[in-house]
C-alpha cells in the first residue's frame, strides 16, 4: 500500500465520495496512535461546491482543492487536555493501571492534564503529532479503498480557520485532498538513500556503513 501511495495532483471532478466511504476512511483514520489516545484532532469534511471554492482560495488557488469529491482540513485540537478525566477512568476500567483506586486515577488525570495545560507549545506539538499520525493514516486506508489523496501545507492557516469556522482551539494542521484519480502519471521524485537518512546507535553511523 505505502508503495502505491502517490500525493495525487488531479481527480476525477465527477465522481463523488459517499457517506459509507468517508464512516468507513475515518474508523480506520482514527486508529491512529496518539499520546494517552487524547485523539488531538478533529476533521473537516469540506464538500459544498461554494466552500470549496472558499477553501482554494485559502490553499493558494491549489485547483486540486475545488476538482477533488472533497478536501478535509485536518485540524489539530489544542484542548484535548480536558478529557482527561474521561482518559484515566477508561485507562483504569480497561485494566491498563492493574489495580486501580479513585486516588490513582485523580492522579493520572491531574498528570495528563499537568502535561499541557499550562504549556500551549507542547499542546501544540502534541496536537500536530496526533493530527500527522492521523493523517497518514487516513491517505494510507484512503489508498487501500481505491481512493487518492494529496497532503497539503500550502494554504492560509487564518483564511482556513475563516472558511470553516473553528474556534480557538483548533487550528489547521494539514488539508488532504480526496477523490478518485484524474488523469496524472508522472513519476514519484526520488527518495534519499537510507545512508543518509538511517543512522544505527548514534548520529554519524549511517546504516550500511559497516557492510563489508
Ligand atoms: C506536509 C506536506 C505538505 C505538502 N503540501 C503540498 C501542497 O501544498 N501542494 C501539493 O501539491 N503537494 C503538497 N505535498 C505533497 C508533496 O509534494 C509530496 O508528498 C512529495 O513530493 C512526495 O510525493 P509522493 O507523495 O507522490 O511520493 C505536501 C506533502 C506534505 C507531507
Amino acid at each position: 500500500m505505502l508503495r502505491q501511495r502517490r500525493s495525487m495532483k488531479v481527480y476525477d471532478p465527477n465522481r463523488a465520495v459517499t457517506e459509507e466511504q468517508l464512516a468507513e476512511l475515518f474508523e480506520l483514520t482514527t486508529l491512529a496512535p496518539s499520546a494517552w489516545n487524547f485523539q488531538h484532532y478533529k476533521f473537516i469534511v469540506v464538500r459544498d461546491p461554494e466552500q470549496k471554492q472558499r477553501l482554494r482560495q485559502a490553499a493558494m488557488g491549489q485547483e486540486k482543492v475545488e476538482q477533488a469529491a472533497c478536501t478535509i482540513v485536518v485540524c489539530g485540537d489544542l484542548a484535548a487536555w480536558k478529557r482527561a478525566e474521561d482518559v484515566a477512568r477508561e485507562f483504569a476500567r480497561k485494566g491498563f493501571y492493574g489495580e486501580s483506586t479513585e486516588e490513582k486515577i485523580a492522579k493520572q488525570a491531574e498528570m495528563m492534564r499537568n502535561a499541557y495545560k499550562n504549556n500551549p507549545t507542547k499542546a501544540r506539538e502534541e496536537a500536530i503529532r496526533s493530527a500527522s499520525l492521523a493523517a497518514m493514516s487516513l491517505m494510507v486506508a484512503a489508498e487501500d479503498m481505491g481512493l487518492a489523496t494529496c497532503p497539503m501545507i500550502g494554504f492560509d492557516p487564518n483564511a482556513v480557520a475563516e472558511v470553516t469556522e473553528l474556534d480557538d482551539t483548533l487550528f489547521p494542521a494539514m488539508l488532504i485532498t480526496l477523490g478518485y484519480a484524474g488523469d496524472f502519471d508522472l513519476p514519484r521524485c526520488d527518495r534519499l538513500p537510507l545512508s543518509e537518512v538511517v543512522n544505527i546507535d548514534r548520529l554519524g553511523v549511517p546504516f550500511g556503513a559497516n557492510q563489508t
